[in-house]
């Protein structure tokens, strides 16, 4: 617990009081509302502090894109420099920085021949979507329940549906399409498919029932934690989609760079056909790409108009966040044993160290972990698919912990079942702090 203050969140209250009069529901992106409702002034490194000045180690990176900290020294000094240059948006022909960009993608991620670049990673999966229709002239799209590929109207669907919405697991089978929003057009609906992860049998039941362009998936579940794919299941994965001429699509918006330079397609050995990158590819900065086969990409430059498919968008590659990008990619890659190494180490202190105070206290719980993504779920066993957790996990209890955490100085996202993310800002004793609170906080709960 923070000891010798009291935890005062008055300066974040007014201004979500203010925020509620002008913004609807006082947020920009709806998964933004949690509570406690802080509002935050500042980060560096391993650390964020809100607007009355508490300070916490932060474990949600605004949703994992900072993999060396915020404020990285490096990226920090690429961006000041490229505005110092007069850098500026041109929105005519290419730039340097969106080529070596480019460049960079090809040489560490193996899958990728050609990449086009995007402001975030929700157009990257829409472009990615958009793509393997025009290849294979299907509509259909094969998502797996409890990811997360965006908000757009093809995938904003059954990340953290209720049992009682899409009710028990069938295998072989599919689960009804729940949007996470209004307004998602039934004809869409009609085109999106949901299946489990870890589920190669109702991927294959779908595929031979429907005209399905993609498949399209995290390749570890890390938007409900940290799901590991099973062994075979990417590659079984990758065989049905050779067969049935489906597109492979990886979208590690979440998983890429923070897992290996390569993604965790290179950690898996398996070629998706297309990728979506995100988040740590710029370390903060508003970035996403689309990588993957020449010839599939290519269609983004068709001679024939009727075969072309449309990319565009007036920020694509903001040279700013392309120096951002650039920095960070060659800072991995010039650091890389190290810098996965730190993650790595920094990643299994944190798994032992919860494993431990689990069993002290006697808390039915597992810590499922891939390299610097983590989450603690209250369940006696790692979960394999979203009605795994649905079933078992003690939603309550996470809820619960994760509030306890943030009075305590450790900001955790308050949200069940959400991954925490290390940076290689956190060091040991970082971590070491946090476990000293953290097995207060399961202390006093038990
Ligand atoms: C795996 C994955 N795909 C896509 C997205 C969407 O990216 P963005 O929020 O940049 O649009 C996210 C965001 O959380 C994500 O985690």
């Amino acid at each position: 617990m923070r000891t010798g203050t009291t935890w005062s969140t008055a300066r974040s209250s007014d201004l979500f009081t203010r925020s509620r009069r002008v913004i609807p529901g006082g947020v920009v992106s709806l998964n933004r509302a949690v509570e406690p409702a802080l509002a935050f002034a500042r980060g560096r490194g391993s650390r964020i502090w809100d607007l009355d000045g508490n300070e916490y180690v932060d474990y949600h990176g605004a949703f994992s894109p900072y993999l060396l900290g915020h404020r990285d020294p490096d990226v920090e000094a690429a961006v000041r420099a490229a505005l110092d240059d007069g850098l500026t948006l041109m929105g005519s022909g290419t730039t340097p920085w969106e080529v070596r960009l480019a460049e960079l993608i090809v040489e560490h991620v193996p899958g990728v021949e050609r990449v086009q670049l995007t402001t975030s990673g929700s157009e990257a999966t829409f472009h990615a979507l958009r793509l393997a229709r025009a290849h294979t002239g299907r509509d259909g799209v094969l998502v797996v329940q409890g990811g997360y590929n965006g908000w757009h109207n093809d995938v904003a669907c059954n990340v953290m549906t209720p049992l009682a919405e899409i009710g028990p697991r069938v295998s072989p089978g599919e689960y009804p399409v729940r949007p996470m929003s209004a307004g998602v057009p039934r004809s869409v609906q009609r085109e999106v498919h949901v299946v489990n992860f870890n589920d190669l049998p109702s991927a294959e039941h779908v595929l031979a029932r429907r005209d399905i362009a993609a498949v399209i998936l995290e390749p570890v579940l890390q938007n409900v934690g940290v799901i590991h794919p099973q062994p075979g299941y990417l590659d079984g994965l990758r065989r049905l989609c050779d067969r049935t001429g489906t597109v492979l699509v990886f979208d590690e918006i979440k998983t890429g760079f923070r897992h290996a330079l390569g993604g965790y397609q290179s950690l898996a050995g398996v070629r998706p056909d297309l990728c979506t990158l995100g988040k740590a590819i710029a370390n903060g900065h508003p970035l996403g790409a689309i990588g993957g086969r020449a010839d599939l990409m290519d269609l983004f430059a068709d001679p024939d108009p009727a075969r072309r498919v449309l990319i565009a968008g007036t920020y694509n590659a903001h040279p700013l966040a392309c120096a951002a990008a650039i920095a960070t990619i060659e800072k991995l890659a010039g650091r890389q044993e190290e810098i996965y190494g730190h993650l790595e180490g920094r990643g299994r202190e944190m798994e032992e160290g919860l494993r431990q105070i689990l069993a002290a206290h006697g808390v039915c719980g597992t810590v499922a972990r891939q390299g610097s993504a983590f989450c603690l779920y209250f369940m006696d066993h790692a979960p394999r698919d979203w009605h795994d957790i649905a079933e078992h996990h003690d939603f309550a209890l996470d809820l619960t912990y994760r509030r306890a955490l943030v009075a305590a100085g450790v900001y955790h996202f308050p949200q069940a079942c959400k991954q925490g993310s290390i940076s290689l800002a956190h060091s040991p004793a970082d971590v070491a702090e946090t476990l000293e609170r953290t097995d207060a906080v399961l202390r006093a709960l038990r």
